[in-house]
């Protein structure tokens, strides 16, 4: 049977069903493939996966990043190092404590950004599995970047060609708050340049790509290049350009980190536990590079 594309939008975000992820067949995963480059954002309910099952299909897009972002404490972590935890979960499987080390830092998460930006070689794509969902609250944000391209003035186009912005995980979280970063977490993630526009290979559509982790555009102030940072995220996440997933136990959605942003919804995370695993899966090359833009020193 084949996989049944039941699109949001012209092409933006579709549900796909008549799949089992735990053993796609050659055919499926070939039209999953085509589903993804066109929509950016796929919805596949009621799936049964093992956290092998998970990997395994995250890995027909690329290689899974396993590089971790914080130390690990005192204790081992609860999942294996291929999948960030995006749990409300301490690594006894207890609600994390309010002033957790991990709390503060997860909740860089609610700003607008796209995953492993601040890599030299960024994230292609995330695959994020709810095993627990939170009752209320909890969602999850998406912004198509390429409509947000294509809605731009020809003079703020022109203006963006060639430009590459510094991302850097330390800029995001020092906005939501946290700057505990330990010197060896602070060595291993430097800033790192990133294309402002890019062209997503596999249908030639440019798009923006911005975060919160990008701090500052090489060659302008600082302060200048920050308001434009901030001024462009504003436009990617008008209301026509998002859509807001409301999770179900065994949702697995995988979305473009290349062309779209997202950000978690708030809930209330000392009361419910929400648990969910994400696989990233690594971009070929670091955006500059892919753009033919000379990568700055
Ligand atoms: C992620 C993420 C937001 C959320 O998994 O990369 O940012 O809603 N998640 O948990
Ligand atoms: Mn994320």
């Amino acid at each position: 049977m084949s996989i049944t594309i039941c699109p949001f939008n012209p092409d933006f975000v579709a549900e796909i069903g008549d799949v089992d992820l735990s053993r796609p067949a050659d055919s499926s995963l070939a039209a999953i493939k085509a589903a993804f480059w066109k929509y950016a954002v796929l919805i596949f309910p009621d799936q049964h996966l093992t956290p092998q099952q998970h990997l395994d299909f995250a890995a027909a897009f690329g290689p899974i990043e396993a590089e971790r972002v914080l130390d690990h404490e005192r204790t081992a972590p609860r999942l294996d190092h291929s999948f960030a935890d995006i749990s409300n979960l301490d690594a006894t499987g207890r609600i994390w404590a309010e002033d957790s080390r991990q709390r503060m830092y997860k909740a860089g998460n609610r700003l607008w950004h796209t995953d492993s930006s601040f890599r030299y070689r960024p994230g292609l794509c995330s695959l994020l599995y709810a095993t627990i969902i939170a009752p209320v609250g909890g969602h999850t944000e998406f912004a198509d970047q390429r409509a947000a391209y294509d809605a731009l003035p020809p003079e703020m186009k022109q203006k963006l060609e060639g430009l590459v912005a510094e991302h850097c995980i330390a800029t995001s979280r020092k906005r939501s708050g946290f700057t505990e970063f330990s010197a060896d977490e602070a060595i291993r993630l430097p800033p790192v340049p990133q294309a402002v526009v890019r062209t997503i290979p596999q249908n030639g559509r440019r798009s923006l790509y911005l975060a919160s982790h990008a701090g500052r555009i090489l060659g302008m102030p600082e302060a200048e290049g920050r308001a434009l940072i901030d001024r462009l995220i504003a436009h990617v996440t008008q209301r026509q350009f998002v859509y807001t997933h409301r999770w179900r136990t065994h949702d697995l959605v995988m979305w473009d980190n290349r062309c779209t942003m997202h950000r978690g919804a708030d809930y209330d995370d000392l009361r419910w536990v929400r648990d969910m695993r994400r696989a990233t899966v690594s971009d070929v090359a670091n955006t500059c590079e892919q753009e033919g833009i000379a990568v700055p020193a």
